[in-house]
């Protein structure tokens, strides 16, 4: 079954004149809970989405509305540290584009890299480091693979985020992210040394899905919710209980910034 026959799936459940998708990372879920009018579709009723196994991620495409505008939300997605394979969002991804979405926002509990980005923080993501050495397009043919990062995270949908965060009064950083594969948390070496390389936050996703959304030709913006700091930093240890409930109590903060840029997109659209 291909990405089309996904996207009829879906569409036949609920119709509407897509545009805008959004992935929820870890804690973050609670963003479907207000979506209006909303249908959900478990992943494991769509042929090629992939069925996810961390515990904070239902995976389900959740489709309705935020502030009015017509979205689809892939509540849970799956990693690469679940599979070992970096095209496990390839199928979902193609979907989104069929449905006739057109941008893609990503988001993701993050390790900070900052010590003036403390744990409750968020981050708009400015650019990646895809420090895996992995990309969801190996084994692709054609020429359209070569695809451009040099503006992988797009200015304007970055710009317009800042604006919303001003309006809400919600304290908004912006930094480089960096792609390990996970699933173990990083050493304190390799987070001195992600430091060094220009990094901000670290991570276990995104990256690959902004990959796979540029090839489709979807513009991408992404928004870390900052659950820690990266190992080393502070003495402490890191856990996924940590990174849930981190997530989880900036969640208000990451809602309506996130509904606030819908609403902005409803009002004038991208
Ligand atoms: N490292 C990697 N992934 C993460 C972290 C981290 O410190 N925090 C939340 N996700």
């Amino acid at each position: 079954m291909s990405a089309s026959d996904a996207a009829a799936l879906l569409e036949a459940r609920r119709a509407d004149h897509y545009r805008t998708a959004i992935v929820l990372g870890s804690g973050l879920g609670a963003l479907a809970d207000i979506v209006d009018d909303a249908v959900r579709v478990p992943f494991q009723d769509i042929p090629g989405f992939p069925v996810s196994g961390v515990s904070s991620h239902a995976g389900a495409v959740v489709l309705g509305r935020l502030a009015n505008l017509p979205v689809v939300l892939l509540a849970g997605r799956a990693h690469y540290y679940e599979h070992g394979d970096a095209r496990v969002m390839a199928t979902p991804i193609a979907a989104l584009a069929a449905l006739g979405c057109t941008h893609l926002i990503l988001t993701n509990a993050a390790g900070s890299l900052r010590p003036d980005m403390p744990p409750g923080s968020l981050m708009t993501i400015t650019d990646h480091i895809n420090y895996s050495g992995l990309n969801p397009l190996i084994g692709q043919t054609g020429d359209d693979r070569f695809v451009d990062m040099s503006a992988a995270y797009d200015a304007g949908l970055r710009q317009r985020i800042a604006r919303q965060a001003e309006r809400l009064e919600i304290p908004l950083q912006e930094g480089v992210y960096m792609w390990f594969s996970g699933p173990s948390f990083e050493t304190p070496a390799e987070i001195r040394m992600a430091r060094t390389l220009g990094a901000d936050a670290v991570g276990m996703s995104t990256v690959p899905e902004c990959i796979l959304a540029r090839h489709q030709g979807l513009t991408v913006a992404a928004v870390s919710s900052i659950t820690n700091f990266g190992a080393g930093m502070t003495g402490g240890t890191l856990s996924h209980h940590e990174t849930k409930t981190v997530a989880q109590s900036g969640a208000a903060a990451f809602m309506a910034l996130i509904t606030g840029l819908c609403g902005d997109l409803a009002d004038d659209p991208a």
